[in-house]
């Protein structure tokens, strides 16, 4: 296997008494796309945030997350995109988005003013804003919620980064359209071979989506690998848990009851 683009050693996470990750390890190689689950509190942020750089400073982290192929550490916003959960974190309310699209691009670019501006167009495009050229004025008050997530990941690529790490970027919003910004999301990273970390409740999705699947429960990394073997062949019963319950109403009635059934868990 070629080497990882990251690497995640015995990585620990405290924010004061409360353990928020215990001895996490896991590789994600270049180009893949893994999917982060597991149950509210689990972790999952916390070990997005590490990975990003962006623990906040009450954390206290131990182990280490390296980039083999990179001399340097990857620089948040150039190298990794981010686009977490509340789209009003990263955009700025009083500044027009072409404007703050095409600032993102010049931070990291030489370019002319009116070609970061032609490039905000393309990718308010590709991120399948509607008459985009025009809308490069707009504030972002003036766009849907669904649109305003698209913004964001717009923003989150502007600087062509080689890794984006997307955060349950869309559980504000319905599930519809959820899922259509997880899958435009995972079509523009396919297109640029970007590698891509997304933070998922929707076990249905990651399995779409995902060639690797992390499974985390209580702030540990209880199952991980390819996709189809974690839900295929589930080790730990937390994961047959979280599929159990995710069993749809097509699934046998039998079937559904043993799979939810807490005593078959031995959970701790
Ligand atoms: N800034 C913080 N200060 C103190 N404790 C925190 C902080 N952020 C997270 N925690 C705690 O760390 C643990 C892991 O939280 P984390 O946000 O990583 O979970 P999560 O899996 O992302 O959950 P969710 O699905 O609800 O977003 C939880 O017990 C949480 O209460
Ligand atoms: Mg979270």
């Amino acid at each position: 296997m070629s080497e990882p683009l990251l690497r995640v050693e015995n990585v620990g996470v405290t924010y004061g008494k409360t353990v928020a990750l215990a001895d996490v390890s896991l590789d994600l190689a270049r180009g893949g796309r893994l999917a982060l689950i597991g149950e509210s509190g689990s972790g999952k942020s916390t070990l997005a945030m590490a990975i990003a750089g962006l623990l906040p400073k009450q954390a206290r982290q131990t182990g280490s997350i390296v980039f083999p192929g990179a001399s340097a550490r990857p620089r948040l916003g150039r190298d990794i995109g981010v686009v977490f959960q509340d789209p009003g974190g990263s955009l700025d309310p009083v500044m027009r988005v072409g404007d703050q699209i095409a600032e993102v691009i010049r931070a990291h670019e030489d370019t002319s003013w009116i070609a970061a501006r032609v490039r905000a167009a393309d990718l308010m495009d590709r991120v399948r804003i509607p008459k985009a050229l025009s809308r490069l004025n707009s504030y972002p008050h003036e766009f849907s919620g669904g649109q305003r997530q698209r913004i964001a990941l717009a923003l989150a690529l502007a600087a062509n980064p080689s890794l984006v790490i997307a955060d349950e970027l869309t559980s504000a919003l319905d599930t519809v359209v959820q899922r259509h910004i997880v899958n435009l999301l995972d079509e523009l990273v396919r297109e640029d071979g970007l590698t891509l970390l997304f933070v998922t409740h929707d076990i249905a999705l990651a399995s779409e989506r995902a060639d690797q699947i992390a499974v985390l429960y209580k702030g540990q990394l209880v199952e991980q690998g390819a996709a189809a073997d974690v839900l295929g062949q589930p080790a730990h019963p937390y994961t047959k848990a979280l599929i159990g319950a995710h069993l749809s109403l097509d699934t046998p009635r039998q079937k559904r009851l043993a799979e939810i059934n807490p005593d078959s868990l031995n959970l701790p």
